[in-house]
């Protein structure tokens, strides 16, 4: 790759810190981050240059808009970017209006040059771009990256002159100012929700990206955007354990209360890792109907039978009504879903049919912001009302925090990190829930189900590194014959042997229950259920 083949812009760095190719389109995108010394506070900084490999007569194309006026009026793409090709001076060949056609597409289509950042990007979690010389902050696009942290975004290249013969006729520059309004007006298009000065502020999402966009736009701003990356798979519970968030025997007490429709509410900081720990222990209760209620796209069962997704929808135009979270609870109450999986509960009125739920002895999942349990008391206490407080009562409360460190790691050759650790701070009020299976089912089943079944299965799905289909095929043999899976040496084999089996009905061959003895006492039983 020859140096003007990429639209180099200048960098400044110590040393390259991470290096990332995208291809999007037909065109490839390197995205190099730099550690440099931010001169003003002489502490460490990152920048990541997104660097488009393209020849440098690209940025001056835009007569793009001239071009989408061609197009409209009927000419054939190839055609328009030729025309467009030639009055910047560029002989169109066969590979330039290709590429030309490319970089177009992208603009005109996507998100331009912001798309390889948006686009799969591993590490970001999201994205913020501000206009500059605004006098109300410095501006520009930052992202915040899993390992480093906030990470400067430089889009572009050194000023392109533009020339005809030897004189130079246009020196075109990186515009971040328009490009911010070429992107709300990108979102606005491909979301189909109008972003006017009648309404000026939108969150919306893009599910080809897999983002939530929110932007606000003159004139409550004057040009803001926040872009979440949301998950791109589910953590499941084994995955959160490996990684130090939970304990088994918390997880398989979690399990057992949510499989007995135990109303558990999981508050937290932002970004704490809530809604995934929601999510996984969701997706243990395989055998379950649940809602799952929403604002965006972020809770996934994709290998459960029966389940409900609503997402929340706002209110954007005269005419249209909004349909809250409340009143989608209150839907699923009606179609008598054993779960309600609610994520982020805010308003008086979600919480209100959430207490109406739990009293008609549904069970519900919700995640609620804030910082700890304290915090939750004061805000539900707040006016929200009787219900509220009942709920409060009612749930199992898990207590989810975060901390974050900087260190400095030799061993990648000298890049500050940030280590992020997400746990399980405290789970209030399981007590009275585990007695009262006690006393309804008997202490034996209750030791079964936890020491004997959930612990034993969780501890063995830890180790055994399963895919998030596997997970859930073993679940589905679980709660049938939970010795047959426990009993396994290798549980992936089982799953396969699950799978291949499908049509035949269980219980499973008599060789797979003889090939451990650890479980010899609940050989007999049933499962508990
Ligand atoms: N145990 C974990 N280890 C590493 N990353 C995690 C862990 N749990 C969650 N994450 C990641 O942390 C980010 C935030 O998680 P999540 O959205 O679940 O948090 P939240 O508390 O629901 O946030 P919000 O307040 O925005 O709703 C996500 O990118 C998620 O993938
Ligand atoms: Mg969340």
């Amino acid at each position: 790759m020859t140096c003007n083949a990429r639209l180099e812009p200048k960098v400044i760095s110590q040393g390259l810190v991470k290096h990332y190719t995208i291809e999007f389109g037909g065109i490839k995108t390197d995205i190099e981050v730099h550690l440099i010394q931010a001169s003003q506070y002489g502490v460490h900084d990152y920048v990541a240059y997104v660097i488009d490999e393209l020849p440098d007569w690209v940025v001056a194309l835009p007569p793009l808009d001239r071009i989408v006026d061609w197009f409209g009026s009927g000419a054939k793409l190839e055609r328009a970017v030729e025309r467009g090709l030639k009055s910047i001076g560029i002989k169109p060949s066969r590979e330039s209006i290709d590429l030309a056609v490319r970089v177009f597409n992208r603009w005109f289509n996507y998100y331009g040059a912001l798309t390889p950042p948006v686009l799969l990007m591993d590490d970001v979690t999201d994205i913020h771009i501000n206009k500059v010389n605004t006098k109300y902050g410095l501006g520009g696009i930052y992202i915040e990256h899993a390992l480093l942290g906030r990470v400067q975004v430089i889009i572009g290249w050194e000023p392109y002159e533009l020339r005809k013969g030897r004189r130079v006729i246009k020196t075109v520059s990186f515009d971040l100012n328009s490009f911010v309004d070429y992107l709300i007006r990108r979102v606005a298009q491909r979301s189909r929700t109008a972003v006017t000065s009648y309404n000026p502020v939108a969150s919306v999402v893009d599910p080809e990206f897999g983002v939530r966009v929110s932007i606000e736009a003159e004139p409550v701003s004057p040009g803001s955007m926040s872009i979440r990356v949301l998950p791109r798979k589910s953590w499941t519970l084994p995955e959160l354990i490996r990684r130090g968030m939970i304990s088994i025997e918390d997880s398989a007490r979690l399990w057992l209360l949510a499989d007995h429709r135990v109303p558990i509410l999981i508050i937290g900081p932002m970004g704490s890792g809530k809604t995934s720990l929601q999510n996984a222990i969701a997706y243990m209760l395989v055998t379950r109907s649940m809602a799952l209620i929403m604002d965006v796209a972020e809770l996934f069962l994709p290998f459960h039978q029966v389940v409900k997704p609503m997402l929340e929808r706002v209110a954007y135009a005269h005419g249209i009504r909004s349909i809250d979270k409340a009143e989608l609870i209150r839907q699923a109450l009606r179609s008598g879903v054993d779960i309600i999986v609610l994520n982020e509960a805010r308003s008086g009125g979600e919480f209100k049919a959430l207490a109406e739920a739990i009293t008609l002895g549904h069970g519900a999942l919700t995640t609620f912001h804030a910082e700890n349990i304290e915090a939750a008391r004061a805000r539900l206490r707040g006016g929200l009302g009787f219900e509220v407080e009942e709920l409060l009562r009612l749930s199992v409360i898990v207590e989810v925090s975060m901390s974050r460190d900087v260190r400095f790691n030799t061993e990648t050759g000298g890049v500050y990190e940030v280590v992020t650790r997400r746990f399980v701070r405290k789970i209030h009020n399981t007590e009275p829930y585990m007695n009262a299976l006690i006393r309804d089912y008997g202490v034996d089943y209750v030791n079964r189900q936890l020491g004997g079944f959930r612990i034993a299965f969780l501890t063995k799905a830890v180790n055994a590194g399963l895919s998030h289909e596997q997970l859930a095929n073993l679940l589905y043999v679980f709660y049938k014959q939970p010795e047959a899976v426990l009993k396994s040496v290798d549980i992936t084999a089982e799953v396969s042997e699950a799978i291949s089996e499908q049509a035949k009905p269980l219980p499973l061959p008599d060789e797979l229950l003889s090939l451990d003895s650890e479980f010899e006492p609940y050989k007999a039983g049933n499962g508990g259920r």
